[in-house]
């Protein structure tokens, strides 16, 4: 049985064949949300990433180096770390399928299934796309070329061996219907239970002959052959919890597994088949995103427009960067990429609404209150109520991945507190000796909101919320073992700031960028 507190998240795990670009970000950051947000909920989290290593593709991007496949997938494996160092990416395990560990899961799931009977052995005769390492029918090729990537296919006549897939569309579909949070959004839930009901399932060939490539994992019951690619990436997700996973829990099966929407149908039904022969559990999500345009056009090599994650990190910061990709797109939903949009984003969410909400608080304080947080003479009700009652819609937002919603929610206080400022007008309460009270009340709850605020982003931002809790004087230990939820930690009950704390106030949390003309 699952552990009941306990939640685990996969991103796909990346090609070592190429370089990273923004759409492994998007992923990658967006698992990073979910880890971090239900780490400060107080569940043992699992977060794996990692990258596939086997399979034609890098086989082929190897030998153009003159190097072998694993000498290339080490040194390519490093730009994906580093990358997620820099993105503050807190995984906990970093996957490789060519781990002697996981080989040897895949290849006693693989055991298990021969034995079982769910593959057989047949002589295929058929199209077959070599880029795409895949099989196509007659009546699937479009002009005679691949229908996925519009290259020619060879005619081909061997002997391979199959997963029975087909005994499984019948089953697969009724859970899908049966669980309308397993494929999100629904229109990605639509489209694979179209294709389920429109045309028989076929079955799905596992196997590639080692005459044709040999870097795989090696079939355990034909030493001619090795598993496709797929097989053994998908067996990822399952295979890390057994030797990469903190032991003693069962974190299987995943909680979410996020991915982009040209890999669906591997997931949703590959996989979902895979494991229901298996006979274990299906994934609790599977959750497909968009793909990001950049000004307008699709991302390409050819174009020569594929958005470097590392530079856009350089120009305009860490949180920056990960900020935008959730608030700009409903996540789901396609999206376009421009530094005109990251700039937009930066200089007015980040810059003018939350950045010169904290400048002009800390600044009134200092100048105000010595820089020590004032007592306050009455509870605010409303902001209360606001910022305490965000959490609950920030975690039904990100129950359903809506990272653009939970990050509206937080700018709603953001937009609230701005508002009570303007309406109090501390500045002028300043001038008044009788009105000393109530300044304390609006500063003191400007401050604590501010409080609130810095912990909600936490997940999102996790850097800049940490400078901003450290600004309003709340030390770093507090802030690392602070948790949202109020059942746990009391730092999630307005009223927690201390009068008389020091602040710090230093330079600006998010710099305005300047637009060059
Ligand atoms: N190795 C497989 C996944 C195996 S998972 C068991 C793979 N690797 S990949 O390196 O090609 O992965 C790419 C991921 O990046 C996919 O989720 C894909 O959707 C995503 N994206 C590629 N281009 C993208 C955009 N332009 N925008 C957003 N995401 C994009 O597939």
């Amino acid at each position: 049985m699952k552990g009941r507190n306990s939640f685990y998240v996969t991103t796909p795990i990346y090609y070592v064949n190429d370089i990273p670009h923004i759409g492994h970000a998007y992923t990658t950051v967006a698992a990073d949300v979910l880890a971090r947000f239900w780490r400060l909920m107080g569940k043992d989290v699992f977060f794996l990433t990692g990258t596939d290593e086997h399979g034609q593709k890098v086989e082929q991007a190897a030998a153009k180096k003159g190097l072998s496949p694993k000498e290339h997938a080490d040194i390519m494996v490093k730009n994906f770390q580093h990358l997620w160092k820099e993105l503050n990416i807190s995984n906990n395990a970093f996957i490789r399928t060519t781990d002697q560990e996981h080989k040897r899961i895949v290849q006693e799931l693989l055991s298990h299934l021969w034995e079982k009977g769910e593959i057989v052995k047949r002589t295929y005769t058929g199209w077959y796309c070599v880029p795409d390492e895949r099989f196509w029918t007659e009546k699937e090729l479009v002009d005679g070329k691949c229908p996925d990537c519009g290259r020619p296919v060879e005619y081909i006549s061997e002997d391979n061996y199959f997963f029975l897939m087909s005994r499984y569309q019948e089953r697969l579909i009724r859970y899908i219907e049966d669980n309308p949070y397993y494929i999100l959004p629904e229109t990605r839930k639509n489209e694979v239970l179209g294709f389920l009901k429109n045309q028989p399932l076929g079955d799905l060939c596992i196997s590639r002959p080692k005459s044709r490539l040999s870097w795989g994992i090696e079939l355990p019951f034909d030493r001619d052959y090795v598993t496709y690619v797929w097989f053994d990436a998908l067996v990822n997700y399952y295979s890390a919890t057994k030797y990469l996973a903190p032991q003693g829990i069962e974190w299987w099966p995943a909680d979410h597994h996020l991915i982009g929407k040209d890999i669906l149908m591997t997931h949703a039904v590959y996989w979902s088949t895979m494991l229901m022969a298996l006979e274990l559990p299906l994934p609790g999500n599977i959750f497909a995103h968009g793909w990001w345009t950049v000004e307008g056009r699709k991302m390409s090599k050819s174009l020569g427009n594929v958005v470097d994650p590392f530079q856009v990190i350089k120009e305009f910061g860490v949180d920056q960067f990960r900020y935008f990709l959730l608030r700009e797109v409903t996540f789901g939903l396609d999206g376009d990429f421009s530094k005109d949009a990251m700039i937009q984003r930066i200089n007015t969410d980040l810059a003018n609404d939350l950045g010169n909400l904290l400048q002009r608080t800390l600044s009134m304080i200092t100048k105000y209150f010595k820089g020590l947080i004032p007592e306050p003479e009455d509870t605010e009700k409303e902001l209360k109520t606001i910022t305490e009652g965000a959490l609950e819609k920030i975690e039904i937002n990100l129950r359903y991945l809506a990272f653009q919603k939970a990050l509206e929610e937080i700018w709603q206080i953001v937009g609230a507190v701005n508002k009570y400022i303007d309406s109090s007008q501390p500045w002028a309460l300043a001038k008044d000796p009788s009105k000393k009270g109530r300044l304390q009340t609006v500063l003191y709850s400007a401050a604590e909101a501010l409080r609130f605020i810095g912990y909600y982003l936490m997940a999102f931002m996790p850097e800049a919320s940490y400078r901003l809790l450290e600004q309003l004087g709340i030390t770093s230990s507090t802030v690392t073992f602070a948790t949202y939820n109020p059942d746990l930690k009391e730092e999630a009950l307005w009223g927690r700031l201390k009068p008389g704390t020091v602040i710090k106030k230093v330079e600006p949390l998010f710099p305005r960028i300047l637009i060059e003309k």
